[in-house]
């Protein structure tokens, strides 16, 4: 997905296409990776309050005090390490967790068979 040295701690996140069995037709969805407290962690971008993206600028999922990762429509507020929703109108949900790791100066992402890389048709 990324080098490692993209992801700084509660800082930007990294985005990447993602095809899930819910998409529309000619709907584009995306992952993304963040670090927090020194681990990688990968979500779909997606709300648990409304099917919407989370980012508040592309790339930007924490809050100020880069603690939660933060909904931009409504405010809804989730634990990094764990993508449960501890604050708004989707509390006690869960982002959907993307696999990810962190080998040798790179993060990786692995697909599974819900969650995979879009096809050419799906726009990528
Ligand atoms: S769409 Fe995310 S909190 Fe409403």
């Amino acid at each position: 997905m990324c080098a490692s040295e993209a992801l700084v701690d509660g800082g930007s996140g990294t985005r990447f296409p993602v095809a899930t069995p819910w998409m529309r037709p000619g709907q584009r969805m995306t992952g993304f990776v963040i670090r927090f407290d020194g681990q990688v962690y990968g979500y779909l971008n997606e709300c648990r309050h409304v099917p919407t993206e989370l980012d508040w600028q592309e790339g930007e999922f924490f809050d100020h005090s880069g603690l939660y990762l933060i909904c931009a429509t409504h405010g809804a507020a989730y634990e990094p390490e764990s993508g449960h929703c501890v604050a708004g109108p989707c509390r006690g949900a869960r982002l959907t967790v993307l696999q990810v790791a962190e080998q040798g100066g790179m993060i990786y992402w692995f697909p599974d068979e819900k969650i995979h890389a879009p096809t050419p048709e799906q726009g990528e």
